[in-house]
């Protein structure tokens, strides 16, 4: 999601054993030693009095002990805080009854039974490069607490099961910081001496410390409300800077398209009547879902036709749902622990993209969702927050949904709300809801969530003519990862279809699988989509009754997050590229003929053969882009060949010249048979009227610009002409990019003059500079390391701003030929800039550093450079524990 840049294999559990890293002592920290805190706060009053210079912060804390004549110490989190008062219950702490280092707050000999806790700390938000806790950005003061973010603002005891009940009260100058905003209700406000002002909220639910948010700057507000289904009448407020406001349009669409949503299909409604959203510039992640007050990366909130691409408008839907859908999912329930985290964001994801699956097209969704979990080679992110307590926990709950269906999924939503409204619970909690609501039987299913790694599922199928059966067998394997030698086999839903030689489904009605015959029918009307429960090592079902040998088309919308291998035939692959009802597999049969093809091609290319496409493969994209009944963004993503990353994984050893090489030979071959198909559907494509982000135009945009992308592949003068005739004439940035993107692969004097035209007219626009900067960083032009050590000292870079990072440097290292070159230039490069960046935001510099984090996939002298980097940073005087962390792990 913008919002999530990560890498593309799933490896590790979901709940995952994170490791907290202290230079002298690394110590891990696992699952298992979770502990009841002993102390309990039950409300919190917070008092925060903002400056210039530094800024102070007041806590009153209501301290409850967990069990009764507890006298156990009370260690509270802390980090970069000065301490000026410790009161407890109204009196100052004594020198001998606490403690305080760089990371902890201990009260020594707390008081017996209930007492307050006050706390002032003075901290300095303006020299906070880090980005968490409370900083500035652009002016104003934003926080960032999730995960361990509070504690940089104040001692506390910094973990998800601490919920309490929050006021908050902000004084600031009135001028400088007109708006204040916290969590919950505004109760009151009013103007103080010397100009200044102040604001108290009052947060009437329960919550963890990473739920806590303070804005205050000069934002002006796009406002609207929502009734809800019960009659509620919520305020809706979008915050920016004026200027932005106009841009705020799409955002607000898709918040109140959410709200409507998630009464609609899962009866949550909202339970306030304010929230917030606040734009800012300068932000590590895409977003988070403080309670009532949501802050954004301005990227995923701002857009108008001209400055933002069709994708961009899609994130901003995902986005504001997912964050949206926190409230219930994350908020109202929230997570135990940090190895937790999946229960949240995997289960928000899935609803983000059932979401956006309703307001758009199902089935692309899915495919782009699928390509995401397979493909992101983009460096996975901080610690925990990767793809795999993303996408992968959202499959996990997807196959709740697969299993239950619908309504079934849905009973489990419900028991899940019910018993466990406020409370701060863990993944096994939800799966016994899921159970428990259907009295289903889910046998291994929890072994999703301990045991790591992606199961590899082969099928191999048998055809009798004379007993007129068909069978599949399936047999399973999870491979070794670190501490888990030995795997348990899976529960692996397999959502099923046999195509008869007409092309269309046939009607199942039963299987044979373990000696008895079961019944698959659905209300006793035969179905064509089954879903087989594939649970040991190795099991058969058998049909009967079957006339002709069927097409199997299998794991049909990705129905489980497996690496599969067949036995189709590529004629069986073709057939179910032109038959298969369920467009998820249409694409997917494309998918594995040209992976194969592409693999194919690698080795000749490895062995100086002579590069050759195979004629039944250009013919099969050609009746997919010309097959008019076909959805066109549908027809996008069939003709999209697989990313060069997705090759890479299944190469014995990562060959990004070989593998750059192949796909652009491919993609060029293509593009010189259909030249004429393209042309066509370019020129049948483009638009006259005004920009509408709806499925029939942006289908028409995504067509038209794969179309012009192929052509620009060519790199001849004919169409250097068209694409320039498009990037002048476009009228939003969706076709104008495109454009751009299309003349950026030709070399020459067009080019440099065109991203020249381009920075002209788009410089004040940050977000649509950072496009620029992206595609520059991605080039493949020989040496572009270069341009991109170049591109660090233009005016409109900024090494403090994540998004610039992200495009300049993020963009760089997912480029295969570049950042992989074979001189170890690109490495190089990445290894200065981490040193550096560490010093500024070490959340952002240990995303960069996971670029290396594959290192081990490429041949000898890849590995000896990329190694020598990680064992440089690891050398730099004062690393952070972020960086420490992703490069100590990635030389083990
Ligand atoms: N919880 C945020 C989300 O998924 C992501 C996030 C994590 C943001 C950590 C900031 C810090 O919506
Ligand atoms: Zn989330």
């Amino acid at each position: 999601i913008g919002r999530r840049f990560i890498c593309s294999v799933a490896t590790e559990p979901l709940t995952k054993q994170v490791e907290e890293n202290n230079m002298d002592a690394p110590k891990e920290i696992f699952l298992k030693d979770y502990k009841e805190p002993d102390y309990f706060f039950e409300k919190v009053d917070l008092n925060f009095q903002l400056g210039e210079e530094t800024t102070l912060v007041f806590s009153k804390i209501f301290v409850s002990p967990r069990v009764e004549g507890c006298s156990a110490p009370l260690v509270l989190d802390g980090a970069d805080l000065k301490l000026i008062v410790l009161k407890v219950n109204g009196e100052d702490v004594k020198g001998d009854d606490f403690h305080v280092d760089s990371r902890h707050l201990t009260l020594t000999s707390p008081p017996s039974g209930k007492f307050t806790l006050e706390i002032v700390t003075e901290i300095c938000p303006q020299k906070n490069t880090s980005l968490e806790g409370l900083y500035k950005s652009s002016g104003n003061f934003c926080t960032q607490c999730e995960a361990e973010g509070f504690r940089k603002i104040t001692f506390y005891q910094d973990r998800p099961d601490i919920m309490a009940k929050y006021t908050c009260r902000i004084e600031g100058d009135k001028s400088l910081y007109p708006v204040l905003l916290s969590n919950g209700n505004l109760i009151e406000q009013g103007d103080l001496e010397g100009g200044r002002h102040f604001a108290l909220w009052e947060d009437p639910f329960v919550k963890p410390c990473y739920l806590f948010a303070l804005v205050a700057g000069q934002l002006e507000s796009r406002d609207d409300t929502f009734i809800t289904r019960s009659g509620r009448k919520v305020s809706l407020r979008i915050w920016t800077p004026a200027q932005d406001l106009p841009k705020t349009a799409h955002a607000m669409y898709s918040l109140k398209a959410a709200m409507k949503w998630d009464e609609d299909v899962f009866g949550l409604e909202y339970d306030l009547d304010l929230f917030n959203v606040v734009a800012v510039p300068d932000f590590n992640m895409g977003a988070m879902e403080n309670k009532s007050l949501n802050i954004f990366n301005s990227k995923l909130v701002l857009a108008s036709p001209e400055t933002a691409t069709d994708a961009d408008y899609a994130a901003i839907l995902g986005v504001i749902g997912h964050e949206y859908f926190h409230n219930w999912t994350g908020n109202r329930v929230t997570c135990r622990d940090w190895f937790q985290l999946s229960l949240k964001e995997g289960l928000t994801v899935f609803r983000d993209q059932e979401f956006s699956s309703d307001m758009g097209s199902r089935p692309v969704k899915r495919i782009a969702d699928v390509s995401k979990l397979r493909s992101y080679q983009f460096p996975q992110m901080d610690n925990f927050y990767t793809v795999t307590v993303y996408e992968k926990g959202a499959e996990v709950v997807r196959m709740y949904k697969t299993l239950l269906g619908a309504p079934g999924f849905r009973k489990g939503m419900d028991l899940y709300f019910k018993r466990h409204d406020g409370q701060a619970v863990t993944c096994e909690d939800f799966f016994a809801a899921m159970r428990d609501a259907n009295g289903a039987d889910f046998s291994n299913f929890l072994l999703w969530y301990s045991q790591a790694g992606t199961p590899r599922l082969n099928v191999v199928s048998n055809y009798n003519a004379e007993a007129k059966t068909y069978s599949l067998k399936f047999s399973q394997e999870v491979p070794p990862t670190p501490g888990q030698p030995v795997k348990e086999p899976m529960f692996i839903p397999v959502a099923l279809g046999l195509l008869g030689s007409d092309g269309k489904d046939m009607p199942l009605s039963s299987v044979y699988h373990d000696g008895i015959l079961e019944s698959i029918s659905n209300n006793d009307q035969p179905t064509h989509t089954t879903v087989l429960r594939v649970t040991k090592k190795e099991e058969v079902f058998v049909f009967n009754d079957m006339l002709e040998r069927p097409v199997p088309s299998i794991l049909r919308g990705y129905s489980a997050p497996v690496r599969m291998d067949s036995d189709l035939t590529d004629a069986d692959l073709y057939f179910l590229l032109a038959n298969d009802s369920d467009e998820f597999n249409r694409w997917e049969a494309g998918q594995v003929l040209a992976r194969k093809l592409m693999l194919t091609l690698v080795s000749d290319y490895q062995q100086n053969k002579p590069l050759v496409l195979n004629q039944q493969f250009v013919n099969g994209i050609k009746s997919v882009l010309c097959d008019s009944s076909l959805d066109k963004e549908f027809i996008a993503k069939a003709i999209t060949l697989p990313g060069e990353g997705e090759i890479m994984d299944m190469m014995e050893v990562a060959d990004p010249d070989t593998v750059h090489a192949v796909r652009s030979f491919i993609r060029k071959q293509l593009a010189s048979e259909l030249k004429n198909e393209l042309l066509i559907t370019v020129g049948n494509n483009r638009s006259s009227e005004k920009y509408e982000f709806d499925h029939q135009n942006l289908s028409r945009r995504a067509l038209k610009n794969i179309a012009l992308a192929y052509l620009g592949s060519l790199e001849d003068a004919e169409i250097t002409e068209l694409a320039l005739h498009e990037y002048r004439t476009a009228t939003n940035l969706t076709e104008q990019f495109a454009a751009l993107v299309a003349l950026d692969q030709i070399p020459g004097k067009v080019r440099d003059e065109v991203l020249a035209d381009f920075y002209d007219k788009w410089q004040h626009e940050y977000l649509v500079i950072n496009k620029w900067f992206a595609l520059q960083a991605m080039s493949n032009v020989p040496r572009n390391v270069e341009n991109v050590r170049k591109l660090l000292n233009h005016p409109a870079f900024d090494l403090r701003n994540p998004n610039k990072v992200y495009s300049l440097i993020g963009g760089f290292c997912g480029s295969l030929v570049n950042f992989h070159a074979k001189d170890g230039s690109g490495y190089k490069f990445l290894g200065e800039l981490v040193v550096q960046l560490d010093k500024i935001n070490p959340q952002v510099a240990s995303r960069m550093v996971s670029a290396f984090s594959r290192w081990k996939r490429y041949d000898e002298t890849r590995q000896n450079l990329a190694k020598a980097q990680l064992e440089m940073i690891l050398s730099a005087n004062g690393l952070s524990e972020n960086v420490f962390e992703i490069a100590s792990k990635s030389l083990a």
